[in-house]
């Protein structure tokens, strides 16, 4: 088929149509170029399938999958339509959809790698949270909005499994179900995500029981049981309707271990699966208990978690990122205004619209705190942001400029909830980000 003379791109979903000018860019090129947008995890290196796109009309404009996008459809067993938007280049025009947005949706593509209508085993973390007497209160409170609660709770409890790279399994009740580790990783890693995720549900429960919650003089108390050991996944069910199923002796013994917490008025129990897969002196631990689960002949050891013994980087960002975005507009636009007060030559290099730039940097740096979670493709990720930082005219000394402003902004922007584990938190990744982009600049 000839090639149409600049193709249009449409956007399906933002209404947005750019024109395809350079043949040299993919798909994902483009939508940096114009401001649209678009994940891309692993900076464009076909690795992650966060750029993945739908081609609603004009497949046949787009060139061939390359051998990379070739695999990773035939492994996850994606139709024709889905395509890599950072593995093709465009003939004519193409309609297109982004397919992956929320942390939820990127953690969900771990879900392709489960075997269909079969059951494999695999070693898993195995997390569950139950809110106590939430029902009972929902019925004797008519004076708040139980709806509104009830999604705030939801979504903050859920965030924490989601920025740990687990899945959200299910929903039972007052109950939530999250799983570490599905589509692989370490023993280590995976128990140390489910542990990350336990204190970061605790943490912000408390947040809402001090601050939303005490008006209404009323108190969430949650009760969370982590485990870790080999578990049969699969896509299971009827052939029409096939649901993830995970089963197995571990998912038992962590809802057992979560309703132990009722009986020593406990708020988080880890098994000793979890407590010895990370190095002696990892986490602060406060009671131990020994007891026997229904079904089992030989005792459980569980440990009270308190906490990490030394500052946890992820667990503090991850901690800070909602009061920190609550007004994304308003983080960039004080950012920026010190960047250019400190630099003012550098605002030349800055040629598009600033409002849209700002959403751009505060969604690439929660995306940055979320993929520290899964670090295999964060240093192509910023390989890529430092490669197209030297073509925009940013040099190595304009990071430290950067790096000083974002801080104080930080630190203004959270007021009364920073602390020095933030700070320190916040400069250590910072640091960490600038040095690998440095490392492509002149
Ligand atoms: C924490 C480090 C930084 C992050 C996370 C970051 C993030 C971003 C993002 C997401 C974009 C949108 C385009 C793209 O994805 O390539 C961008 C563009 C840009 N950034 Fe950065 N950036 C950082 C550091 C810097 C530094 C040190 C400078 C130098 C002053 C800088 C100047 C620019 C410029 C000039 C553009 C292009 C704007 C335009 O085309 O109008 N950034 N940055
Ligand atoms: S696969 Fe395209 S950005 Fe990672």
């Amino acid at each position: 088929m000839p090639e149409v003379k600049n193709p249009i791109i449409t956007y399906t979903g933002i209404s947005q149509k750019i024109v395809y000018d350079d043949a040299d860019s993919t798909i994902l090129d483009c939508s940096i170029a114009n401001q649209i947008p678009h994940l891309h995890e692993c900076g464009g290196n076909g690795r992650c399938s966060t750029c993945r796109i739908r081609i609603l009309e004009g497949h046949s404009n787009l060139s061939p999958r390359t051998l990379k996008e070739q695999q990773m459809a035939e492994f996850r067993r994606w139709d024709p339509s889905i395509r890599l938007a950072c593995q093709c280049y465009v003939k004519g025009d193409v309609d297109i959809q982004r397919l992956v947005w929320t942390s939820s949706e990127i953690n969900k593509l771990q879900l392709e790698t489960i075997p269909e209508g079969e059951a494999e085993e695999r070693a898993i973390a195995i997390l569950f949270c139950d809110i106590r007497n939430f029902t009972k209160m929902a019925i004797e409170n008519n004076t708040f909005d139980i709806a509104h609660v009830l999604n705030r709770f939801y979504t903050i409890i859920g965030d924490p499994i989601l920025f740990n790279n687990g899945v959200i399994y299910q929903y039972i009740g007052d109950e939530i179900v999250g799983l570490f580790g599905i589509s692989g990783g370490t023993r280590e890693k995976n128990c140390r995500d489910a542990a990350r995720a336990a204190l970061g549900m605790y943490y912000a429960i408390e947040h809402l029981n001090h601050m939303e919650l005490v008006d209404f003089d009323l108190r969430i108390k949650t009760g969370i049981g982590i485990n870790f050991g080999k578990a049969f996944i699969g896509h299971l069910g009827h052939p029409k309707h096939k649901q993830l199923a995970v089963v197995g002796d571990p998912i038992n013994t962590a809802s057992r271990i979560q309703a132990y917490n009722k009986e020593v008025d406990g708020r988080i129990l880890i098994s000793e699966a979890i407590f010895k897969s990370l190095p002696e002196g990892t986490f602060e631990i406060g009671r131990e208990f020994t007891t026997q689960f229904a079904g089992h002949e030989h005792n459980s050891k569980l440990y009270e978690l308190k906490g990490f013994q030394e500052t946890d980087m992820q667990l503090e960002l991850q901690r800070s990122l909602e009061y920190l975005f609550t007004n994304k507009d308003e983080f960039a636009e004080k950012f920026y205004t010190r960047v250019f007060e400190k630099a003012p030559g550098v605002r030349a290099l800055f040629k598009k619209n600033m409002q849209d730039q700002g959403r751009l940097l505060t969604h690439m740096l929660g995306g940055i705190v979320y993929s520290l979670s899964r670090p295999e493709h964060l240093e192509t990720g910023l390989a890529f942001l430092g490669k197209s930082h030297a073509r925009y005219g940013v040099t190595k000394d304009h990071y430290p400029v950067v790096l000083s402003s974002m801080m104080e902004t930080i630190q203004e922007q959270l007021g009364d909830e920073c602390s020095p584990k933030l700070i320190e938190a916040w400069e250590k990744a910072l640091l960490y980000i600038t040095n690998e982009m440095k490392k492509y600049t002149n």
